[in-house]
């Protein structure tokens, strides 16, 4: 029977850019997802960005623009990053939508009329200078334990003891500069200390088997809290913030974490009115369909303990699992901007290329549990090289070119391969282990094929008999090489789910439609026409890697984190505007080769150049160079071109590139000169 399945990941803020920690999180979810319509079922993975909350209100303010502004831009990057991923989600919505308001509001109420809301007056740092009360994380002092300068408000990071802000020595604000005060206000809280029995009840269900909402460590965890005790929760915050106001209470506003999980079901809701789907059926009390959340170690309190709360007693379904994993770090050390190992998602695609081959890394890493899992570099290289290249692409690229040339594309059915009977004995197997999350295993399994796969070829050695004479020797190349198209295509299958867009491809070349799971059992026909054999995927170089973390060294100025750059005024150092190397590198400069050079007729300034870059053809461009030229001494010279500008329509005709010239008050332009050797084409940088 085909089960309802609703995915969610967890809703990123929208005040800085995917990273391949968050990448952790969405390739995983992604591959579940893909596993699970693969098997047939009715999947629908939504997620969103959490838009809310002060520091994005004074990130905006900080830029210059409104917040709706920068959540629009942020919304724009994430999707595209994650597009290029390929996490493929089926709705990524924005907390700030109005979905989300109706439904924030709507819960709210039902938690109030349930008896769960209360109010309470506290005191609270407050900004005099900007008038607002201030988070914890923008207050910033002294550390009373060691005594650090410019620590934050919660913890410090020299000495990590952790302490109230009050505690902090001279305290101030990180918006302004200004001392804090205290000042009292009124807040909303929701009674979590009341649901205590619910919660313990919820997080135990099904405790030690497949049932289980929590996994054991995340379980463990729960308990520690309770033995704690549970306080209330503080749900509001005051004006001015980036947020929904509360109903019936002007100048109040949900805290960013009681509408953000919501955002989930708003997520889905619009998904419902795009494809008509029923609401309703997913997040009624009694819901029969299946609700998993993807979440970081990080934020397992609010999922774990508001969250079914939330939804508990404003009369909706609970999560039917909750899957925590653990957090990445790079070469076995927490992602540092110094050491070049904070990576953008855009930076790893700009460098890598291939979102693919970070999929297959992370699959091979992660299992069910909140372990934290370590990228290692040099490791990634060699793993995707040796997995992807070495092992599972091998089998097509060794013998998929006798087929198409010898055999006019045709395939023989294969029915008696001990190695194709393995495969499909094991699709079962590895079919468990991507339900449990158990990735890792998973790959594990798939490349032990592989290696039966090569294994069975090199004893074939196609090579060998392609050069033999005969019948016999063509008849047993058909049926080797056939056999290796049913084991790249079972193969294939196995991998889908981690790597999609490669599985398309070759979906393509083998000629079929999209693979499922149940096509274990459709092999190759006789008669059935692969299309020719093209390059499927090219080895990582370790030059790229080093060029990766080079760059994002570079980039330590160029992106702080909200929190440094609203920090105090302190410098008064002229600003000046770095750009990264990546920034640098889109800019394709070419020593090119004057090769004609002449006059424009009715042109005051403009000389006629053409440049041979080394393309099939010269490159005419329109240079501002004539005050200082005679086209005759420039032909045969070579100089420097700008060679991905966007070509520009001008009143002589189009000008396709740019070269390069010095000048000031003092004379020029001077048009500049290569050394000896250099070549035209040759890339300058
Ligand atoms: N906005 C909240 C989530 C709200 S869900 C209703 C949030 N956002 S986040 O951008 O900080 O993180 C999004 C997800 O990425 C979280 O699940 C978090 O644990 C995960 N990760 C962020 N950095 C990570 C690593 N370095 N490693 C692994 N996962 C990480 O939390
Ligand atoms: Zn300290």
């Amino acid at each position: 029977m085909s089960r309802k399945i609703l995915v969610t990941s967890a809703l990123p803020y929208a005040n800085g850019s995917i990273h391949l920690g968050h990448l952790v999180e969405y390739i995983q979810t992604d591959i579940w997802v893909r596993f699970q319509k693969m098997q047939g079922n009715t999947v629908h993975y939504v997620c969103a960005d959490d838009t809310h909350g002060t520091p994005i209100m004074l990130r905006a303010e900080k830029e210059g623009i409104t917040p709706e502004a920068l959540i629009d831009n942020v919304h724009k990057e994430h999707s595209a990053d994650f597009a290029d991923f390929l996490v493929d989600f089926d709705n990524y919505y924005s907390t700030n939508a109005l979905e989300n308001k109706e439904l924030s509001q709507s819960i709210y109420k039902k938690l109030k009329a349930a008896g769960k809301i209360s109010t309470k007056t506290i005191e609270q740092f407050y900004d005099p200078l900007k008038n607002m009360f201030l988070p914890d994380r923008f207050i910033k002092g002294e550390c009373p334990k060691c005594h650090a300068k410019d620590q934050y408000g919660d913890s410090c990071e020299v000495c990590g003891a952790t302490y109230n802000p009050t505690e902090l020595i001279n305290a101030y604000s990180a918006v302004s500069g200004a001392t804090p005060i205290r000042k009292e206000t009124e807040h909303y809280f929701f009674k979590l200390s009341e649901c205590e029995d619910f919660l313990k009840q919820w997080t135990r269900q099904g405790s030690g088997t497949d049932k289980a909402t929590l996994q054991g460590e995340a379980a463990n965890k729960m308990g520690e809290w309770f033995e704690n005790g549970l306080n209330d929760w503080d749900i509001s915050r005051d004006a001015p913030y980036f947020g929904f106001e509360i109903p019936d209470a002007p100048g109040k506003y949900f805290y960013v974490w009681l509408d953000a999980p919501i955002g989930y079901m708003a997520s889905f809701k619009k998904l419902c009115e795009m494809k008509g789907l029923d609401f309703d059926e997913y997040w009624k009390q009694d819901s029969t369909t299946e609700l998993y959340h993807f979440i970081g170690k990080d934020i397992l309190y609010f999922h774990a303990l508001f969250w079914p709360a939330t939804l508990e007693y404003s009369g909706h379904r609970k999560p039917t699992k909750i899957f925590a994993h653990g957090f990445l770090t790079v070469n076995g050390e927490k992602m540092s901007k110094s050491r070049g190992t904070f990576i953008t998602a855009r930076s790893y695609l700009d460098h890598i290329k291939n979102p693919e081959y970070l999929r297959y890394y992370y699959a091979a890493k992660l299992n069910s549990t909140m372990e934290d899992i370590d990228l290692n570099l040099e490791d990634f290289v060699a793993r995707v090289n040796s997995d992807l290249v070495g092992k599972y692409i091998n089998i097509a690229s060794r013998t998929a070119g006798f087929i198409n040339k010898l055999f006019n594309g045709e395939i023989t059915q294969i029915d008696n391969s001990p190695v194709i009977d393995e495969m499909r004995r094991v699709s079962s197997l590895i079919a468990e282990s991507y339900a449990e999350r158990e990735y890792g295993k998973a790959l594990r399994e798939i490349m032990r094929l592989a290696d039966l796969a090569n294994a069975n070829i090199a004893d074939a050695a196609p090579w060998l008999k392609a050069k033999q004479d005969g019948t016999d020797a063509r008849t047993s190349l058909e049926l080797d090489c056939s056999a290796a198209m049913e084991m790249f295509r079972l193969l294939t299958i196995y991998l889908k789910p981690v790597l999609p867009n490669l599985a398309a491809n070759i979906e393509t070349f083998l000629n079929i439609s999209p693979l499922t799971w149940a096509s274990v059992h459709t092999p190759l026909k006789n008669g059935h026409r692969i299309n020719n054999y093209a390059h499927l995927i090219t080895r990582i170089d370790p030059k790229q890697i080093e060029a990766m973390t080079e760059a994002n060294k570079e980039n330590l100025q160029a992106t702080p984190a909200v929190a440094q750059v609203t920090s105090a005024p302190v410098s008064t150092l002229p600003e000046v505007e770095y750009i990264s190397i990546d920034d640098f590198t889109k800019v394709d400069l070419r020593i090119a080769k004057i090769v004609n050079a002449e006059h424009v007729e009715g042109a005051e300034k403009l000389l006629k150049l053409t440049l041979d870059i080394g393309e099939v053809q010269p490159r005419q461009v329109f240079a501002g160079i004539k005050s200082a030229y005679d086209p005759e001494t420039l032909k045969g010279r070579l100089t420097v071109m700008v060679a991905n500008l966007a070509p520009r329509k001008m009143k002589f005709g189009l000008s396709d590139g740019m070269v390069l010239a010095a000048s000031d008050e003092r004379g020029g332009p001077f048009i500049l000169s290569p050394d000896v050797g250099a070549q035209p084409g040759m890339r300058v940088k």
